[in-house]
């Protein structure tokens, strides 16, 4: 797992920065080439010889030491997966606000591969309500990735949630993370998101709930597991564009289908997350209807074109299509109905009558529904949590011959 896995194992100014130590050890036991780098506040901790014989490495300090080359980027950019083991509040706060005023934080923001974040600090610091937002706008880029803090005694003597998170744990979500960073190496992939927008005329539309972030998860989760090229093509122009996607931002159904056309012969998996107006008025008037002049006569609506079944009739041998039935209440027998008659692999369905999740939601709870008729139930989780667990039943599939 670990076996020439390049690895940047950052180190920052915390009492538990005698546990990297441990760490560092285990890993180049392992294999790993290990890069450790230290914040300037760290030194006061642990001497950098400790990792530089460890590791076998020099301990990277100075950013502006190393004048050939631009060092914290290639080195970042050359990693596997970066470790900030232990982190202390200051170093999570400055990622949450891309803040890089030293060779770890600055490489850290431009790493192009999985952060793995193991905070440690007194409770008081953890709990402290600016911390917890810095956290969790990390954890929802999609880069970054946190394991503990635990609950125990802590270096100031007190009882409480702060410890760094045990050595084995970290290394365990670690080589998780690295095994799921390549399961989609060399795939194409296209995922729509949101809901689209019919006009009826210049201010008046009709549209659907669908906020997009589920289809902006599954594309950030799709580009850390190494898919070569993520197009995420979105109405949701709020949501900010995930971390390595190539976004196409459309408005209407009609944008969305060619945009999908427009790369659908080179893709390999094609996720329809996106909630397509299921009626679009018959006419589109360039000017807005008065409402004195009988506005409800003029407004007529038609059904609008299936996309999904239009990909699925172009769909060619080792194309993998999904699509997403969002319905209040369903059956299985529904949906796989539906998988025949739209040709898709998989159709993950959500019971929207639910409270809390869904569309509009961060949160999700879905049945994932194959072909084969065999079903996987994720239970409610955030939406990021949601998207790992389908991109592992998608690759279990995809890799089991
Ligand atoms: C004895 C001592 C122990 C500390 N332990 C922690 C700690 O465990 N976690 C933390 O977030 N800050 C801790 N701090 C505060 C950080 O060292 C301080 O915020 C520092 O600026 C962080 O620098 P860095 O993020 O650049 O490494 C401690 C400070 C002292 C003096």
């Amino acid at each position: 797992m670990f076996f020439k896995k390049k690895i940047v194992l950052g180190i920052t100014a915390s009492i538990a920065a005698y546990k990297a130590a441990s760490i560092c050890s285990r890993l180049v036991g392992m294999g790993a080439v290990v890069i450790p780098v230290m914040t300037p506040n760290s030194l006061n901790f642990i001497n950098p010889i400790t990792f530089s014989s460890i590791s076998g490495n020099k301990t990277i300090i100075d950013q502006f030491r190393n004048q050939k080359i631009i060092y914290h980027i290639s080195l970042s950019h050359s990693a596997d997966i970066f470790l900030i083991a232990p982190a202390s509040a200051d170093t999570i706060s400055k990622l949450s606000y891309g803040i890089g005023d030293n060779f770890l934080t600055t490489s850290a923001i431009s790493a192009k591969c999985p952060v793995l974040i193991a905070p440690a600090m007194n409770e008081s610091m953890y709990l402290d309500p600016i911390i917890q937002k810095n956290i969790q706008r990390l954890e929802r880029s999609g880069k970054y990735f946190f394991t503990g803090p635990k609950s125990g005694k802590l270096a100031c003597g007190e009882e409480g949630l702060g410890r760094m998170e045990d050595e084995e744990i970290i290394i365990e979500k670690l080589g998780e993370l690295l095994s799921h960073n390549n399961d989609l190496k060399g795939k194409k992939i296209i995922i729509t998101a949101g809901g689209t927008k019919e006009f009826i005329d210049t201010v008046r539309y009709i549209s659907n709930k669908s906020s997009g972030k589920m289809g902006h998860a599954l594309a950030g989760e799709a580009y850390f597991r190494g898919a070569s090229e993520v197009i995420l093509i979105s109405t949701a122009k709020n949501l900010s564009p995930p971390y390595g996607v190539k976004v196409e931002y459309v408005e209407n159904t009609g944008e969305m289908k060619e945009s999908l056309l427009k790369y659908f012969a080179n893709s390999d998996i094609i996720i329809m997350a996106a909630a397509v107006s299921d009626i679009i008025p018959v006419q589109k008037y360039d000017f807005k209807l008065k409402k004195k002049n009988d506005i409800l006569s003029k407004i007529k609506f038609k059904e609008n074109e299936d996309i999904l079944k239009i990909l699925a009739e172009r769909k060619k041998k080792g194309q993998y299509l999904i699509g997403f039935a969002a319905e209040s209440g369903y059956s299985t027998i529904d949906i796989m109905e539906k998988i025949k008659d739209k040709n898709a692999d998989m159709i993950i369905a959500n019971d929207i009558s639910k409270e809390g999740i869904g569309m509009d939601s961060d949160f999700n709870e879905v049945d994932i529904i194959k072909k084969d008729g065999s079903i996987k139930k994720l239970a409610r989780n955030e939406k990021r949590i949601i998207a790992r667990g389908i991109w592992d039943e998608i690759t279990e599939i995809l890799i089991t011959p």
